[in-house]
């Protein structure tokens, strides 16, 4: 292995910038060159390589966003896209590749890997925490802390008006941040994609808070609740329960910027010489991940296809802390 590519792909998430210091660094102690891609699959169709050096990485560990660029890519879906992107790769004599990104990466290194064979590594970089094969993924832990600071300053305001606030996080499949954050900010509901949320039950639960005088309530939902959105779960309540005003936040992106985690940064940092790692001692088409704070490699197929369980014993703390 003399020369990897190394780029970022899909949503970024906090941490991204430290992961690719530590693939830079790593490469660079053995002696092996980095050809930088810009904007993930797109950079790999249209050439947008810079070359890596141990100083192209100072001063990056603490920055969100990524140096990269990341972007989602339609191109690579297609069989002609991916050859575009193999004739690059090989006429810059690339023998490795690190992909840092979740699971639409995922799904497109592993056909690219079936397709022209060139061996690759990912690193599960994404604040939705919903890949298989990790306890964590980088940038989960940043965007659980903004979720966090964030309702706090919530909660101040809903206290002052006697309000209900119904609260969006982000999550498209997963309610990993919701459930995590949810906990941590004391939220009386929280509503994730992977169980059904009936109404009903959540306005019994705001009916008796309001019974034993709770004058404010904190609803966490993940965009992808299957009883819909904030805004469209904050219609169903009040056209039953008008007890409260209500209002919704919708947090949006601000949960996948700014400075990432010290838990980030050193998962980030230890991933990212995981996988140049394991590109040297021959692994491909797998995702490096920490299970029981020990390196583990998971094919590209079982991490987006399985995804992660949300912890039952969490949901349960959530219900019985939120009486
Ligand atoms: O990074 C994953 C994710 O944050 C999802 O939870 C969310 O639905 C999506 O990205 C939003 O992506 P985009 O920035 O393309 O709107």
């Amino acid at each position: 292995m003399k020369k990897i590519a190394v780029f970022t792909s899909g949503g970024d998430a906090p941490g991204m910038n430290a992961c690719i210091r530590s693939v830079v660094r790593t490469a660079k102690y053995h002696q092996i060159e980095v050809l930088g891609v810009l904007r993930g699959f797109e950079g790999l169709i249209n050439k947008d390589f810079i070359e890596m050096n141990a100083a192209s990485v100072s001063n990056i560990i603490q920055r969100g966003g990524t140096i990269l660029k990341s972007s989602r890519s339609p191109e690579f879906k297609t069989v002609e896209g991916r050859q575009k992107a193999a004739d690059n790769l090989r006429n810059e004599s690339v023998d490795g590749i690190v992909s840092i990104g979740g699971d639409g990466s995922f799904a497109g290194s592993k056909v690219f890997y079936q397709e022209h064979g060139i061996p690759t590594i990912g690193i599960p970089g994404t604040i939705d925490n919903d890949l298989y094969g990790t306890d964590y993924t980088i940038g989960y832990d940043t965007a659980v802390n903004t979720v966090v600071q964030a309702v706090d300053k919530i909660r101040d305001t809903a206290d002052a008006h006697d309000r209900l606030f119904f609260i969006e996080v982000m999550g498209r499949d997963a309610g990993f941040i919701a459930l995590r954050s949810g906990i941590g900010v004391g939220a009386e509901a929280i509503l994730v994609p992977e169980t059904t949320t009936y109404i009903d039950q959540l306005i019994a639960k705001l009916q008796k808070g309001w019974e034993r005088q709770k004058t404010s309530s904190i609803i966490i939902v993940a965009e992808g609740d299957d009883a819909g959105g904030a805004y469209a779960i904050a219609d169903k309540v009040k056209a039953k329960f008008s007890n409260y005003e209500t209002k919704v936040t919708v947090l949006g992106h601000v949960q996948r910027g700014g400075s990432p985690s010290a838990a980030d940064r050193l998962l980030a940092s230890h991933l990212g010489n995981a996988a140049v790692e394991a590109l040297l001692s021959g692994r491909k088409n797998e995702m490096v991940g920490i299970v029981n704070r020990k390196i583990v490699y998971t094919s590209f197929e079982k991490a987006i296809k399985h995804h992660q369980k949300l912890n039952q014993e969490l949901l349960d703390l959530a219900d019985v802390l939120s009486i």
